[in-house]
């Protein structure tokens, strides 16, 4: 339970408004697509920004999901925190409850959970945002991969991972219907 607690709070972090305050630039929730993460904040600022944003994002679910993992606790245990930390990252007690979309949190939670599926999911998201230029479009096939992924290389984690989707799309909704008006916004480049 502490480290559900712990997962949350930590997700709900959200790096991108630490890194755009120190870099004195604007609040990246009050511009662009409005999404406190990596994608928006490579529109608006930039690579180093935005690399900074995602690493910290990918990597502040680490102590909590690492410790449930080393503590041998159940996969289900181990998935509840990692979902803890995505829910934290989307949810953030500290934001009023308005967050991001949890990809690149749900890339660190993956990492040490499952590194084999985070790893083809993030080449995954790599392939797509380089050749269609959208971020929220890799997004969802990566999200969608993840869990198929999980078929093959780890079953036991099929349905903690069918949960981070899940949550990973909800959180897309204005980007699916932005997607299908052709109105969503392209990355740099
Ligand atoms: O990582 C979030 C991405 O999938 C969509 O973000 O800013 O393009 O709506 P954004």
């Amino acid at each position: 339970m502490i480290w559900i607690v712990v997962g949350y709070l930590s997700g709900s972090w959200l790096a991108a408004l630490s890194v755009c305050r120190l870099a004195g630039v604007p609040d990246p929730r009050y511009c662009g697509s409005c999404n406190p993460g990596f994608s928006n904040v490579l529109r608006l600022y930039g690579p180093r920004l935005a690399v900074a944003t995602l690493l910290l994002d990918a990597l502040k679910g680490a102590p909590a999901v690492l410790a449930a993992k080393l503590l041998g606790l159940p996969v289900w245990l181990q998935g509840a925190v990692g979902l803890a930390v995505l829910l934290g990252h989307s949810y953030p007690l500290w934001h009023r409850f308005r967050g991001g979309k949890s990809v690149a949190s749900a890339f660190g939670v993956l990492l040490i959970l499952v590194p084999s599926v985070a790893l083809l999911s993030a080449v995954c998201w790599m392939l797509l945002a380089w050749r269609l230029r959208m971020a929220a479009a890799a997004s969802l096939v990566s999200a969608l991969v993840a869990p198929l992924a999980c078929v093959w290389l780890a079953p036991e984690y099929v349905v903690v991972v069918s949960g981070f989707s899940l949550l990973v799309l909800v959180r897309h909704g204005l980007n699916i219907r932005r997607l299908r008006r052709g109105e969503e916004p392209h990355l740099r480049g």
